[in-house]
């Protein structure tokens, strides 16, 4: 994405084109910055040749798994829905994991039937239907154990996932005490221990401390894992950061710890993959001014991304047009839906803007379709992907009647 004369490209083609022809609200992803992220990710990692499975919950339009399954990468799913994405995308089934708290029989039976990687087991008693399904079907099922290794992620707190009072993972003793009663087992194989301990992570000490966590496991376990699944988490650049991920430290680290105990790394990667690739396309229907705040109320709202509404993400929202108009007032960029905490972002000064003028908010490439719903009743924003200086749409358009 870049300026050109005060026009905004993304990737060579003028925004305002895009818009003309498709519409606004509209995700617009970039073929192009999703491949240089994979690009990235694998060079970081270089050193360990991990398997990278695509955490398929930050996006799961077919369209880009089936990108991210080209360009090498399996798939990281919670649900039915998206193992049947990944598999529909043609991501090969032996490079998929499967995680979740909550997995039914219904689910377990389905991934087992194909043959995917691992299933990660998150408690005694899916470990026990796991058993279960495997004595019914006949078929010894591959899994994993995931170890809640009580480390603080320091982010967001609604986003921390490996501390004791997460849901997430086994303990300690779980881990111990599963492997000893199931090492032999002729339903399951446990093949790998896993993590994942929280997202947007900037910094790679915890990372340390869940590798020294999964240290203790194996040196008093005795245990031979074939694989250790680091989970994801590895945070990107919105704009705010005041450090990010020294993925050169991490990486060293896990270097001695295959060296010791000759595994297989699997990394869980979404946001890092997919973040900075999306663009959400908007337009201002009002701008309502009132004495101390310039409203700017755009077509798109929290039913389509809710990141800045759940979490208080920030965004960088930017013009289709650069003016070196500045106006000093506070701005706060809204949608339409009749919640306060419609609210993208609020800044001290902007540009000058019109009522119709296009607006782009950014990095909303992770968690942002997938978070969206009908609320107030609104069509959902449609998705598009440049690629190879085309404009391809990558979603149906949905229709009032259809959701109604
Ligand atoms: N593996 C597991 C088991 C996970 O639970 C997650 C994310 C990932 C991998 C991928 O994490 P990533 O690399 O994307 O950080 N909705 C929140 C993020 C929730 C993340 C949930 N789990 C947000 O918008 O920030």
């Amino acid at each position: 994405m870049n300026y050109n004369k005060n026009k905004l490209f993304i990737d060579k083609i003028a925004v305002d084109k895009i818009i003309k022809r498709f519409g606004t609200p509209t995700y617009c992803y970039s073929y192009n910055q999703l491949k240089e992220n994979i690009l990235n990710f694998k060079k970081n990692f270089y050193k360990i040749n991990p398997l990278i499975c695509f955490a398929v919950k930050a996006n799961n339009n077919i369209k880009i798994l089936n990108e991210i399954g080209r360009l090498g990468l399996g798939a990281d799913v919670v649900s039915k829905g998206e193992l049947m994405a990944a598999l529909r995308s043609n991501i090969n089934p032996r490079k998929i994991v499967f995680s979740g708290v909550g997995k039914t029989s219904n689910e377990i039976e389905f991934a087992a039937k194909k043959n995917i990687l691992l299933i990660n087991v998150e408690s005694r008693s899916e470990l026990i239907t796991i058993s279960k399904i495997s004595n019914k079907i006949s078929k010894s099922i591959d899994i994993g154990l995931r170890l809640n290794p009580n480390v603080d992620a320091k982010t967001i707190k609604e986003i921390t996932t490996g501390k004791n009072s997460n849901k997430f993972g086994l303990n300690e003793k779980e881990v111990l005490d599963l492997l000893d009663e199931y090492k032999n087992s002729k339903f399951v194989n446990i093949k790998c221990l896993s993590v994942h301990i929280g997202s947007q992570i900037t910094s790679h000490t915890p990372y340390l401390r869940t590798l020294n966590a999964m240290q203790k496991i194996i040196d008093k376990s005795k245990f031979r894992f074939e694989y250790i699944d680091l989970g994801g988490g590895m945070g990107i650049n919105y704009g705010q950061e005041n450090k990010l991920l020294n993925y050169k430290k991490y990486s060293n680290h896990i270097s001695k710890f295959i060296k010791k105990n000759k595994v297989k790394i699997i990394f869980e990667p979404g946001r890092s993959i997919v973040g900075s690739t999306g663009y959400l396309l908007t337009k201002i229907i009002y701008i309502k001014k009132t004495n101390k705040v310039n409203f700017v109320i755009l077509d798109t709202g929290m039913n389509d991304f809710i990141r800045p509404a759940l979490y208080k993400a920030y965004h960088r929202i930017i013009p289709s047009k650069k003016s070196k108009k500045k106006i000093f007032k506070i701005h706060d960029f809204v949608g339409p839906i009749c919640e306060t905490t419609d609210k993208f972002l609020s800044v001290k000064t902007f540009q000058k803007l019109n009522e119709q003028d296009n607006i782009v908010i950014c990095d909303v490439g992770a968690y942002g379709k997938v978070l969206s719903s009908n609320y107030n009743l609104r069509i959902g924003a449609s998705e598009i992907m440049v690629k190879n200086s085309k404009v391809l749409r990558i979603r149906k358009k949905e229709n009032l009647n259809s959701i109604i």
